[in-house]
């Protein structure tokens, strides 16, 4: 049977990688991307805010999107240290992740926070990805599935749609530790999510948003992770740094 929808393999590179770094790994993307036919998946790199520019030349016409890992709510104005959705999108983001774990625990972002970020990535036109997940001790009470419809809640932008809005479900405890949860869990909270975005924005667009799987992502895992019904592409951090990691993860969408 057909994908209801086409899977999104995302890097998130975080605060990793020189210039050099960025543009090679890039390149070698690109060179994969070229020697591939058809691909069944659509593919974003999120670099650090210091190579987006040239990552995005490196890029350019390869079929791969360029993305950013945060933005500021604010168009502009005294934000010292802060980049806005307009200046991303200047620079050809169509991807902004907001709401990541490592932001809402080291740069205390709360939901209100998210939401207001989500807003100003969807006002540009451009695709937020807004990132939900548990940690471990609300896994461990047996609350995740309240904290992730809590998170949503409170995270989604007003007018989001398919076009404008990814979900990311991210466990904390999985993220760079090799852990993952089962794939029946995984499946859990995705289903969850799909049914209350179909009761936020109708079962025809919830049915056409894409919802990602991140943490502890894999070449090995990959496979299994993607063909649940559910998950629609994984947002990938450590292995999104080496291109054949990244790129074998991306191969396993059928
Ligand atoms: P890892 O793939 O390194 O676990 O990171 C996941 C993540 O946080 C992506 O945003």
């Amino acid at each position: 049977m057909p994908r209801p929808r086409r899977p999104l393999i995302a890097g998130n590179w975080k605060m990793n990688g020189l210039l050099s770094d960025g543009v090679t790994l890039a390149g070698e993307l690109v060179a994969l991307m070229k020697g591939r036919l058809n691909p069944a998946f659509d593919m974003v790199v999120c670099p650090p805010f210091t190579v987006i520019a040239d990552v995005g030349k490196a890029i350019a016409g390869s079929g791969i999107a360029l993305g950013a890992q945060d933005c500021h709510a604010a168009e502009k104005g005294a934000h010292t240290g802060d980049i806005s959705a307009v200046m991303l999108a200047d620079l050809g983001c169509r991807f902004v992740i907001v709401g990541h774990s490592e932001r809402r625990t080291n740069h205390g972002e709360t939901d209100a926070i998210v939401k207001a970020k989500a807003e100003a990535v969807v006002s540009r036109r451009l695709t937020a990805i807004v990132c939900i997940g548990e940690t471990e001790a609300e896994r461990d009470a047996g609350n995740t599935l309240d904290v992730v419809k809590a998170q949503l809640a409170g995270s989604l932008p007003g007018k989001a749609s398919a076009a404008n809005v990814v979900v990311a479900y991210e466990p904390v405890w999985a993220i760079g530790t090799g852990r993952t949860p089962s794939d029946d869990e995984v499946q859990e909270v995705h289903a969850l999510i799909r049914a209350r975005l179909a009761d936020a924005l109708g079962a025809e667009e919830a049915a056409r948003l894409r919802v990602l799987y991140g943490g502890s992502m894999k070449p090995d895992n990959a496979h299994a992770l993607l063909a649940l019904p559910d998950v629609d592409g994984g947002l990938i951090g450590g292995a999104s740094l080496k291109s054949r990691d990244f790129w074998a993860i991306a191969e396993s969408c059928l």
